[in-house]
């Protein structure tokens, strides 16, 4: 039977709509070639939407987004906006999907492909065969924490207010996510807080812990102050399988594990919800770049952090794994055979424009499956 999937595609601000333009291409393949069909539907958002609708998510777009299958993103933001009050940033529409769709588990794999070794700023050895994931929590914490502002105390002096707090629940649902993922990696997961100077990171390590012992303990579990983490993760990345973590010290963490890969430009991820009574599940699907306005419009962003979060959207929000691994098969395989974007370019290597990149992936995707 043909299925029929709902999907937001909201392209964004600079590179965004450029990347997303290639995973358009990979639609159609997929439509061509496989038993899935997809409704698609496109929306502004971020600066974009800042600039035609009055604000960088409308109510509009933000109903479509929970009616839909999965959504697609691409990038927001931009210098154009920097002075744009907070609420209506570029930055404040993905926040708003985030939160509203409780996409609470976000999942960051920082894998380093042979051909790209040597794009690392790590020497090859450490950073060789490299497979970890970061699972930031991606609904709570100091991103949405009350109260917070910045108030006046007296004429010379002002205060500002964030506010990081976690409770039980939020703390166990991402850490079910962590241990039933684990099971299917190695079987290791590293907590990370800063349990040595915060409430909510010794808060974080008993509750962690507790539900460790209460029918995970198949796992293994160790536990790691943030700042540590960082240096590890530079020093001897390999110890790592899954790093669980808050939503600050994650948006770090994978920044730093996304330049062991070699480029920003690699790394995919997918921001899931629960699974709710009738078995569905929100899920959006977003490159961890940024929208890198220095280089927008000129066809030379790499596609290919977006391309894999389509091919995450395959297996996490429709069960599709063999349709995913063949899309990052065709992926490893170009990089194999030379093909690079600027980001991840050597000098003896076949630089390619965006476009061009998106091309060699789809003759890539016809090669292997003898189309
Ligand atoms: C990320 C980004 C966002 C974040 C910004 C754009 C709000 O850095 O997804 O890592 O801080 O979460
Ligand atoms: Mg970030």
């Amino acid at each position: 039977m043909l299925s029929k999937k709902n999907l937001l595609i909201l392209p964004g601000d600079g590179i965004g709509p450029e990347v997303m333009r290639q995973v358009y291409c990979i639609i159609e393949w997929i439509t061509k070639h496989r038993t899935i069909t997809f409704n698609l539907s496109e929306s502004l958002v971020g600066g974009a939407a800042y600039d035609k609708e009055g604000n960088s998510i409308s109510d509009k777009t933000m109903q479509d987004a929970l009616n839909s299958d999965a959504v697609l993103f691409g990038a927001v933001g931009g210098p154009k906006w920097d002075n744009v009050e907070r609420h209506k940033r570029p930055e404040a529409a993905l926040l708003r999907l985030r939160k509203e769709m409780d996409l609470f588990a976000n999942l960051r794999p920082a894998i380093v492909f042979d051909a790209l070794v040597d794009s690392s700023s790590l020497k090859p050895d450490l950073v060789r065969g490299l497979d970890i994931l970061i699972l930031r929590e991606l609904t709570s914490g100091v991103y949405f924490g009350e109260p917070r502002g910045i108030q006046t105390i007296d004429n010379n002096e002002k205060k500002a207010v964030d506010t990081q707090s976690y409770t039980t629940s939020e703390i166990e649902r991402l850490a079910k996510v962590g241990f039933d993922l684990a099971r299917k990696r190695d079987k290791k997961i590293t907590s990370v807080e800063k349990a040595n100077v915060m409430e909510t990171g010794k808060f974080w390590r008993e509750t962690i812990t507790n539900l460790h012992q209460k029918g995970y303990d198949d796992i293994k579990l160790d536990h790691m102050y943030a700042d540590n983490c960082a240096m590890q993760l530079i020093r001897n990345p390999k110890q790592f399988d899954i790093i669980i973590t808050d939503n600050l010290f994650g948006d770090i963490l994978s920044d730093c594990a996304a330049m062991l890969t070699g480029s920003l430009g690699m790394l995919p991820s997918a921001s899931l919800g629960s699974i709710d009574e009738k078995g569905k599940r929100y899920g959006m699907y977003e490159p961890v770049h940024g929208s890198a306005p220095d280089i927008a419009g000129q066809d030379k962003a790499n596609p290919l952090a977006m391309i894999m979060s389509f091919a995450m959207m395959l297996k996490y929000s429709f069960n599709m794994d063999e349709e995913s691994l063949l899309i990052e098969t065709a992926v490893k395989n170009v990089l194999q055979k030379g093909y690079r974007t600027p980001d991840i370019g050597e000098d003896s290597a076949k630089i390619l424009s965006t476009t061009e990149m998106g091309k060699v992936v789809i003759t890539e995707l016809d090669i292997i499956t003898g189309k």
